[in-house]
Order: structure tokens, then sequence, then C-alpha cells
């Protein structure tokens, strides 16, 4: 039977091959793919045990704010778009337990509304909650990780796992538990209590991105990792003049400098080169080596 047939025959997925995923990223690079959506956690892993018997390798999608895509991509995309109950955030409680797909801006609503303490550490991340767990998403407000109590994730044997989260569970940008071909479909999310300060924070925080970040245009998020907290990508680059600098379509932002616009088509390789040139100039005048903060699969 083909991969197609054996799919087709899982309720609760959307199958297509070949589809065009350019717009299934912020950032809006020319892509193609095999993409699975995939509507629930049993869909899922029936999906997992069929990739693995067949060794076809797979890759998570989540809102696409800061993976970079290739061209032409060998590995099933799969993209979560499971079912949410918007009361499960309606009303004040200790911890949530909320789906991977859900976005960080419901969560942020809730906060606003509930005034739960420590939310206001993901206003404005344009990522699903899965996603931001993976990479532990923040702001210079703190990081999504210090509100984590568990994680629940299918594993690359389709099997359902739940990670508890511990003090060496993540640290900054990374988390240290998702294995090779585990899917986050869910965490249990706590706060800090009550603060009636939160929708001020919120609000504030929101017209200071507006201020500093391209928000309105086809971007990544930031580029490049905070190379220390008194080191800021941002800041060093701009040091040295590299707004505006620009490869193809793609820009170096003149509102925030760890910010890479795509003004008209553009793809991978343009990407790969214009961070490799920063990253040099960075080596060469800072002695600083530059990390990435967005995803590159296959690099
Ligand atoms: N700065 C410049 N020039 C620039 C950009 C920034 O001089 O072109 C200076 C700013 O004036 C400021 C300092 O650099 O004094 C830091 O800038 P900012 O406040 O914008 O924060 P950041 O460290 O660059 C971090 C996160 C952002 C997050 C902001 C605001 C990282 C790598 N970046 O940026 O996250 O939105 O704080 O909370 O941690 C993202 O994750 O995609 C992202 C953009």
């Amino acid at each position: 039977m083909l991969l197609k047939e054996l799919i087709d025959e899982i309720p609760d997925i959307e199958y297509q091959e070949g589809a065009d995923i350019t717009k299934m990223t912020t950032f809006r690079l020319e892509s193609q793919a095999d993409l699975a959506i995939v509507k629930t956690t049993d869909a899922l892993s029936s999906l997992i045990k069929i990739l693995k018997k067949n060794k076809v390798k797979y890759l998570i999608l989540g809102m696409g704010a800061n993976q970079i895509l290739p061209q032409r991509i060998d590995s099933l995309i799969i993209h979560l778009k499971f079912n949410f109950n918007q009361d499960l955030l309606s009303e004040f409680k200790d911890d949530y337990v909320v789906p991977a797909s859900v976005t960080l801006n419901h969560l942020t609503s809730a906060a606003v509304r509930h005034g739960l303490s420590g939310w206001e550490v993901f206003t404005g991340i344009p990522a699903t909650l899965g996603g931001a767990i993976f990479m532990n998403a923040g702001t210079t407000l703190g990081e999504i990780g210090s509100l984590i109590k568990e994680v629940y994730l299918v594993d690359q044997f389709g099997e359902s796992k739940t990670h508890v989260v511990t003090e060496g569970s993540f640290s900054y940008r990374k988390n240290h538990f998702v294995e090779d071909g585990d899917v986050i479909v869910g965490a249990k999310i706590s706060h800090r209590g009550k603060d009636q300060q939160i929708p001020d924070k919120i609000k504030s925080y929101l017209e200071y991105r507006k201020k500093t970040q391209p928000l309105a245009t086809k971007n990544c998020g930031c580029v490049f990792k905070n190379p220390s907290k008194l080191y800021q990508a941002g800041r060093l680059i701009d040091q040295l003049g590299l707004k505006g600098f620009r490869n193809g379509g793609l820009q170096v932002s003149l509102k925030h400098a760890n910010f890479v616009e795509n003004q008209s088509s553009s793809n991978w390789d343009q990407f790969r080169d214009l961070t490799q040139a920063i990253k040099w100039q960075m080596n060469m005048f800072y002695g600083i080596e530059f990390e990435l903060e967005v995803k590159i699969p296959y690099h």
C-alpha cells in the first residue's frame, strides 16, 4: 500500500502531497512538502506508527514563526490542529492543561482576563504552546519554561508519555527532554497567583514591542540568540552598521537589527548566506560566535 493510502485511512488527518507551505510560516520563504494536518492525539499516534514502519522522517510545524524551511522538504510536515475548548481558560484555576496547538495569543488573553502573574513572559511571541515549550521561548520578561509543570508527548513509537518538569528541564532557548521523533501534544501550565498589574504590564510590553520590532513585516522573529545578558545580538549587529544589509529580497530590518525581513520572494539559500555573512562579521569584529535562535532543519 502506498503511504498516501495508509495515511488517508486514519480519521482526523488531512493529507496533501507536494503542498505549498510558504504561507504556513510567518517568514514566507518559498517551500514545498508533503503535509499532514492532524486533529487528535490518537490520529497522531497512528500516523507516527506508520511513519516509523515506513522509515519516513517528519517535522512539526506550529505557527512556523521561527522555522527556516528549505525549498523542497523531504520530511513529512506535521501540523497539529487539535480541537480546543475555550471554556478550559474561562475561569481562574491553579493550573491549566492546554493542547500544544493553542497559540500564545490565546493564553495571553486569559492572562489579561484573570491577571495571571508570570504569563506576561510570553506576551507577543508568535508561537503555539508546543513550539514555545520546545524552544523555551521568552522575552526580556522571562521564559515560558518557568511556568510549565508537565509536558505531554507522543514519542517516536507513537506512544504517549509525560515529562514532569524539573529544574534541569529547560535552559536558555532550549529544552532537555524532547527526544528525536517526540511530538509535544500538550502541557500543564501554572502561574504565580493573581496580580492586578498584569493587564497593564502586558499592554505596555506590547507597545514596547510594536515600537521596537518590525511586527508588520514577513519575518521569523529574532534571528540570533543573545550571546549574553550584557551583549544583545540586535545591539551588536546595529553597532556594526548592518541595518539594511541585504541578500536578494531579504534585508536586516531597519527597526531592529536582530530581525530579517522578507521583502519579496526569497528562499532558504539566501537566508543561509545572509546569516553566515553576519556571523562571520560578528566573529571578526567582536570575537563572538553568534548562534541562530531560529531553527534550520537539515543544517
Ligand atoms: N538594540 C539596538 N539596536 C537594535 C535592536 C536593539 O541598539 O537594532 C538595543 C535596544 O535598544 C536594547 C537592547 O538592544 O537596549 C535589547 O533590545 P530589545 O529590548 O529589543 O531586546 P532583545 O534582547 O533584542 C529580546 C528577545 C526578543 C523579545 C525582546 C523583547 C532574544 C534573542 N530576543 O530581544 O525575542 O521580543 O527581547 O522582550 O532573546 C524572539 O524570540 O523572536 C524575539 C524577538
